[in-house]
C-alpha cells in the first residue's frame, strides 16, 4: 500500500505467540523496556504490538471499543504515550467481521469509529484479523471488507500500517498489494518445526508479489517459542530472506542469551530490511534441499542454503545461479559465524537437519581492491 509507510518489511514484537489472551499492560511496559535495554529497538524493531483479547465484550453506549479496565487499567493512549516516550510505535488488532477470533466486537460496519477511536490513542499499526466474516465466501468480498478499513485507516489522517490477515484464503498476493502493507499468506504459526517448515514452502513462490510497502507475511516468529537452536535460526533465517515481518513473540522476560543473539542479528536483520525490497526467491529445490537466492542493494546476493529435513549434507550452487555477475573472484560472508571465505564462484556449505547456512556473496571487481573486512580466509 503507497502510504509511505512498511517501506521495508515492519520489525516488532506482538502479544499472541506466546501469550494468546493473557495480556495486561505490565507486560506490554516491561516487554517495551525490554526492546530497548537489550538493543532490539536499535536494530529496528520499533512495534509494540496488542494482539487479540485487549477489549471488553462489548462497545460502550456510544457503540465504541473499549479496553479492558482489568487488563489495561491505564487505558491505551497511556499505553500508547509509554511505547512513543521510549520511540517505539504501538500497534492494536481487529477483526473485519462481527467478533475477533476470541470473540470480541469486531470491526464490521464499524469501521470508521474504531479507526477514529485506534488514531486517538495514538495507534500506529493495525493487524486486521478475518473470524466472523458473515459467511464472506468471494474474493470481492474480501477486497471490499479490507479496503473499508484502509479508508477508514487513511481518512484519520493518522499514518497506520496495515497488516491484512486473511491467512491466505484469497491469494491475497494478487490483490492486497493495494489494500495493506502487509497480508497473512497461511495460517496461524506454532513453535514446532513442522508448521514452520510448511509456512516457509506455502509462501516463498510468492517473492513476485512483495516490494517496498507490501509484504507477504508468512506470520510471527517463534524464536524463543520452544524450537531447537538451530531450528530457530533456521526459522530466522528463512523469514529474512523472504523479506517477511520480523515480529518476535517470545517472551522477552525469560529469553535466553541465545535467543537474544537470533534476534540481534544485525547482518541477517540488515538482509530483511535490504532496501531493495526483494524477496528471495528459490533457486533450487528437491529432496529436503532449497537454495535462496536475495539481491540486495548495490549487487550483493544473500544466498540461504537450507536443508529441510533428513541428516547433515553439503549444499551447493554457484555465484552464476544466485545471480551475480561474472567476476573472477567473490566473497562469501557466513552470516551467523561471521567466517569469510573466497570462492571462484562455488557456493556451498554441510547444512545440518532443519538448519540453514546464509552467505552475503559479493562479487569482487578485477584490480580493485574491495572492503576493509580484514583477513580472507579459505579458498
Ligand atoms: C487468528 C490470527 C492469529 C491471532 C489470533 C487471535 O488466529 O491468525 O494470528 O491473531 O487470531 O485470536
Amino acid at each position: 500500500l503507497e502510504n509511505g509507510l512498511a517501506r521495508t518489511p515492519p520489525m516488532g514484537w506482538n502479544t499472541w505467540n506466546t501469550f494468546e489472551c493473557n495480556i495486561n499492560e505490565t507486560l506490554v511496559k516491561q516487554t517495551t523496556d525490554l526492546m530497548v535495554s537489550s538493543g532490539m529497538r536499535d536494530r529496528g524493531y520499533t512495534y509494540v504490538n496488542l494482539d487479540d483479547c485487549w477489549m471488553t465484550r462489548s462497545r460502550d453506549s456510544d457503540g465504541n471499543l473499549v479496553a479492558d479496565p482489568a487488563k489495561f487499567p491505564s487505558g491505551l493512549k497511556a499505553l500508547g504515550d509509554y511505547i512513543h516516550t521510549r520511540g517505539m510505535k504501538f500497534g492494536i488488532y481487529e477483526s473485519a467481521g462481527t467478533m475477533t477470533c476470541q470473540s470480541y466486537p469486531g470491526s464490521l460496519g464499524h469501521e470508521q469509529a474504531d479507526a477514529n477511536r485506534f488514531a486517538s490513542w495514538g495507534v500506529d499499526y493495525l493487524k486486521y484479523d478475518n473470524c466472523f466474516n458473515n459467511g464472506s465466501n468471494s474474493q470481492e468480498d474480501y477486497i471490499r471488507r479490507y479496503s473499508a478499513m484502509r479508508d477508514a485507516l487513511r481518512a484519520t489522517g493518522r499514518p497506520i500500517a496495515y497488516s491484512i490477515c486473511e491467512w491466505g484464503d484469497f491469494a491475497p498476493a494478487t490483490w492486497a498489494a493495494d489494500v495493506g502493507n502487509l497480508w497473512r499468506t497461511t495460517g496461524d504459526i506454532t513453535n514446532n518445526w513442522g508448521t514452520v517448515d510448511a509456512i516457509y514452502r506455502q509462501n516463498v513462490g510468492l517473492a513476485s508479489a512483495a516490494k517496498p510497502g507490501a509484504w507477504n507475511d508468512p506470520d510471527m516468529l517463534e524464536v524463543g517459542d520452544g524450537m531447537d537452536f538451530q531450528e530457530d535460526r533456521a526459522h530466522f533465517t528463512l523469514w529474512a530472506a523472504m523479506a517477511a515481518p520480523l515480529i518476535a513473540g517470545a517472551d522477552l522476560r525469560s529469553a535466553s542469551v541465545a535467543t537474544f543473539s537470533t534476534y540481534l542479528n544485525s547482518d541477517v536483520i540488515a538482509v530483511d530490511q535490504d532496501s531493495l525490497g526483494k524477496q528471495a526467491r528459490r533457486i533450487a529445490t528437491g529432496d529436503g534441499m532449497d537454495v535462496l537466492a536475495k539481491p540486495l542493494r548495490g549487487g550483493d546476493v544473500a544466498v540461504v542454503l537450507f536443508n529441510e529435513n533428513g541428516s547433515a549434507r553439503t549444499i551447493s550452487t554457484t555465484a552464476a545461479a544466485a545471480g551475480l555477475p561474472s567476476a573472477s573472484s567473490y566473497r562469501l560472508t557466513n552470516l551467523w559465524s561471521k567466517e569469510l571465505t573466497t570462492s571462484t564462484g562455488g557456493i556451498s556449505a554441510n547444512v545440518p537437519s532443519h538448519s540453514t547456512v546464509i552467505y552475503r556473496v559479493k562479487a569482487n571487481s578485477s584490480g580493485s581492491s574491495i572492503g576493509t573486512a580484514g583477513p580472507i580466509q579459505g579458498a
